[in-house]
C-alpha cells in the first residue's frame, strides 16, 4: 500500500499528489512512469513522474480530473492510501550531455517537462522552458520552473498572461535569436508536439517527443501503445516514452487516440453515476 502524504490543487482541473514509495523515489528519473491503481476495482493508469525525493521517499504526481480514475483520484486526502504505485517504468529521457536546451511543456505536460528542465539545469545546461496554456488561469509550475531555468517563456491562447500565441512561436523567435540548442524536448498534446518537431526540422535540431498513448499493462504486452515511428511500430512503454520527433507519424498517434475515446467517455459517465 502506498499512503498519500500530501494533496494539492494546482488550479480548478489539475492536482499535485506526494505520495510515499520510496523505492521508486531512489530508481526512478525524469520521463519515466508509475502504472497507479486505487483499489482491487480500479483500472490502472501511468502517469508521469513530475518530482521525486529520494531522502523523503516520495514521489510526485500532478494529473487532471478527466478520466474515471483521475476524478476518483483527485477527492484523494492525505492519508488514503493506493493499493498499487509500480515502476519506475519506461525508459528515462536522454538528457546526457545537452548543453543548450529548450523544454516545451504544452498544458498537463509542463508536469513532465519541469523535472527534465530540472535535471538539465542541475547538471549545467542553459535550459529555456517555453510552456503554453489555454488561459492564465490554467498556468502550473510557474515558480518551480523560474527556480530550475535559465528563461521562462510562458504563451496563452488568449493573452492573458501578456504573451498571446502558440509554444512553437517562441520557440521560432527563440531559434531566430540565435539560441543555438543542442536539443528541444515537447511533452503535451500530439499536435503541439508535430508542430514543434516540425519548427526544428528544418534546422536540424535533436528532437524528442514524449508519447502519451492509451497504457493498458504498461509492460509491452497488450499492444495498446503502439506508437509508428519511421517505418516500423514501437510501444511507447516499454520504447519509449520519448522518441525522435522527426520520425514520429503524429498523425497516426493522434487517430489512434481517439479511437478509445466512447469507452473513456462511459467510464466516466458511470463515475458520475
Ligand atoms: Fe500495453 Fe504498452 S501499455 S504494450
Amino acid at each position: 500500500m502506498y499512503p498519500i502524504e500530501r494533496v494539492e490543487p494546482l488550479n480548478a482541473e489539475v492536482t499535485r499528489m506526494v505520495v510515499r514509495a520510496p523505492e521508486i523515489a531512489r530508481k526512478i528519473k525524469p520521463g519515466q512512469f508509475i502504472m497507479l491503481r486505487i483499489d482491487e476495482a480500479g483500472e490502472r493508469i501511468p502517469l508521469t513522474m513530475n518530482d521525486c525525493d529520494p531522502e523523503a521517499g516520495t514521489v510526485t504526481i500532478i494529473f487532471q480530473a478527466v478520466g474515471a480514475t483521475t476524478m476518483r483520484l483527485a477527492q484523494m486526502k492525505a492519508g488514503d492510501v493506493l493499493l498499487d504505485f509500480a515502476g519506475p517504468l519506461g525508459n528515462p529521457t536522454e538528457l546526457e550531455g545537452a548543453r543548450r536546451a529548450c523544454v516545451v511543456g504544452g498544458g498537463l505536460g509542463t508536469a513532465i517537462a519541469y523535472p527534465q528542465a530540472k535535471w538539465l539545469f542541475e547538471h549545467g545546461c542553459e535550459v529555456d522552458v517555453i510552456t503554453g496554456f489555454r488561459n492564465v488561469d490554467l498556468v502550473i509550475l510557474e515558480d518551480e520552473i523560474a527556480a530550475h531555468s535559465t528563461r521562462q517563456i510562458i504563451m496563452t491562447d488568449d493573452g492573458s498572461n501578456g504573451n498571446k500565441g502558440l509554444v512553437t512561436a517562441a520557440l521560432q523567435q527563440r531559434i531566430d535569436e540565435g539560441a543555438n540548442y543542442d536539443i528541444v524536448l515537447a511533452v503535451g498534446p500530439v499536435i503541439m508536439m508535430k508542430f514543434v518537431a516540425a519548427t526544428t526540422k528544418p534546422y536540424g535540431i535533436k528532437t524528442l517527443v514524449s508519447m502519451n498513448p492509451l497504457m493498458i499493462d504498461g509492460t509491452g504486452m497488450c499492444g495498446g501503445c503502439r506508437v509508428k515511428v519511421g517505418d516500423e511500430y514501437l510501444h511507447a512503454c516499454v520504447d519509449g516514452p520519448d522518441f525522435d520527433g522527426h520520425l514520429v507519424d503524429y498523425d497516426d498517434a493522434m487517430r489512434r487516440g481517439v479511437m478509445y475515446r466512447s469507452f473513456e467517455t462511459a467510464a466516466r459517465e458511470a463515475t458520475e453515476g
